[in-house]
């Protein structure tokens, strides 16, 4: 989602004539868009601000050239007036949803720096639907896969999670509007879009009809309606994996064999008290359909080890379910506490080397798993779209529909020219832990 906001805070500065630098040093804005969901990467933020300083004074001296320091992002809504307190040096701070006001706060941080004051501006809206109206008056770039937002914010309420108060309660796009920013994706000749959303599978976009849209029937619709030939989806909620959505990977060819669909602990003590809705048997069932309607998918999901009231035994339970199910790939995390979550509060924490201990078990288990799927892709061939230029000029880099990444050296730079941007077979020759690599199969 953070990428995604980046790409449209570039879009709507494109249209005030900014344009992305290498480098900070070169930057007459420089935005840094932040993510709270965890302790670490919110501490990040002061220390990237430090160092930002510090280059931002350099150029002042030496050019006599007064640059703009914004915070973006989750960290800017959750603790706005505290940066400005803690880094005065920042001029501007803006939340997830307010971002589509970027020229308007430049303009305004700009004109205070000309009348030799300093900037605190801080603009931190939560109310959605105003972003995605100026947002989508925007153009769109050239490449050949796409984010596309159709939901935004979450009303779950995790007892460990701070989206519902960092991006809001959930929104779901008009469907129009979804629509229309999808045929722009496809008329500027994407062929990969990922529809995305917090809480994306609780889409349910209302019509000018008045009819309520399902992400299910959104997948369809794209799939009759677009030339996408790969449609996903990120990032689901079990409450919300409909047996119409199951039936999709099915019977719908353009939705990618890949879902991310987190569980996040393995007992049903800590999902409880996670407060997830669900139960490890009704993940389980919803995983065994998902695998009946389509019997290669790749699963995904984000574990959390050592939340509070986590013993080892409820720990070896998310072992089990990990075992299980058999994961492609997954995301994992040590619980970290955050400010204003209930869980928080509680006085069962988990001591912070037993969560280490927990992680490292995990991810040994997980990294294995992930090898065995890589391993079982060579000699396959599978449709692989290229679309990142890599280490040397002839690699170049794409996704196989099991949301791997396979690389490929062609050898050529004229090579390079004719299948760049292209959704190529290649055969898979070897596999690592983390990518594969391949050789294109030419028609
Ligand atoms: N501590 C650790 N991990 C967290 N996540 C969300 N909040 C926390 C937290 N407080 C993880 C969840 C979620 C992913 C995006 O981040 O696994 O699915
Ligand atoms: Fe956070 Fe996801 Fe839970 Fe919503 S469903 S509160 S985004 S972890």
């Amino acid at each position: 989602m953070n990428v995604y906001d980046t790409e449209r805070m570039v879009d709507v500065m494109a249209h005030e004539g900014y344009s992305v630098t290498d480098t900070p040093d070169d930057a007459d804005l420089v935005v840094l868009n932040t993510c709270h969901i965890r302790e670490k990467a919110a501490e990040k933020v002061y220390s990237d601000i430090g160092r930002l300083r510090v280059q931002k004074e350099k150029r002042a001296k030496k050019d006599g050239k007064q640059s703009i320091l914004a915070v973006g992002g989750c960290v800017a809504q959750a603790e706005g007036a505290e940066i400005q307190k803690r880094a005065p040096v920042v001029d501007m701070v803006f939340g997830p949803q307010t971002y589509h006001r970027l020229p308007e706060m430049t303009k305004e941080a700009d004109a205070i720096k000309q009348a030799g004051e300093r900037p605190r501006i801080l603009d931190t809206d939560l109310s959605v639907s105003e972003k995605f109206e100026s947002l989508s008056k925007k153009g769109v770039s050239n490449k050949k896969t796409a984010f596309l937002t159709v939901q935004e914010g979450c009303d779950k309420f995790c007892t460990y999670c701070v989206v519902p108060y960092t991006r809001g309660g959930e929104f779901s796009r008009a469907f129009e509007d979804v629509m229309q920013d999808a045929m722009k994706l496809n008329d500027a000749g994407v062929l990969e879009v990922t529809l995305l959303g917090q809480n994306v599978n609780a889409y349910h976009g209302m019509s000018k009809a008045g009819e309520e849209w399902s992400l299910a029937r959104m997948i369809r619709h794209l799939a009759d309606t677009t030339d996408f030939e790969r449609i996903r989806y990120t990032t689901s909620h079990p409450q919300d994996m409909t047996d119409e959505l199951i039936a999709v990977h099915g019977e719908i060819e353009q939705c990618m064999p890949y879902l991310h669909l987190p569980v996040q602990a393995g007992s049903d003590k800590i999902v409880k008290a996670m407060n997830r809705h669900h139960t490890i048997a009704s993940y389980m069932k919803i995983i065994e359909d998902v695998r009946k309607a389509r019997p290669d998918i790749a699963l995904s999901g984000d574990f959390i080890v050592g939340f509070p009231g986590e013993t080892d035994a409820d720990f070896q339970e998310t072992m089990k379910v990990v075992r299980d199910v058999n994961y492609a790939q997954a995301y994992s995390f040590m619980y970290s506490e955050r400010p204003g979550t209930p869980a928080a509060d509680w006085e069962d924490q988990v001591e912070e080397h037993v969560k280490a201990e927990r992680l490292a078990e995990l991810q040994d288990e997980l990294n294995k798993q992930q090898r065995a799927f890589n391993d079982a892709s060579v000699g396959k061939t599978m449709p692989v779209l290229l679309e990142r230029i890599g280490k040397e000029a002839t690699h170049l880099v794409g996704r196989s529909p099991y949301m791997q990444a396979v690389y490929v050296d062609v050898k050529d730079v004229n090579v390079v020219d004719r299948v760049f941007g292209q959704m190529v077979d290649m055969k898979i020759e070897s596999a690592g832990p983390r990518s594969l690599k391949g050789e294109l199969v030419l028609k």
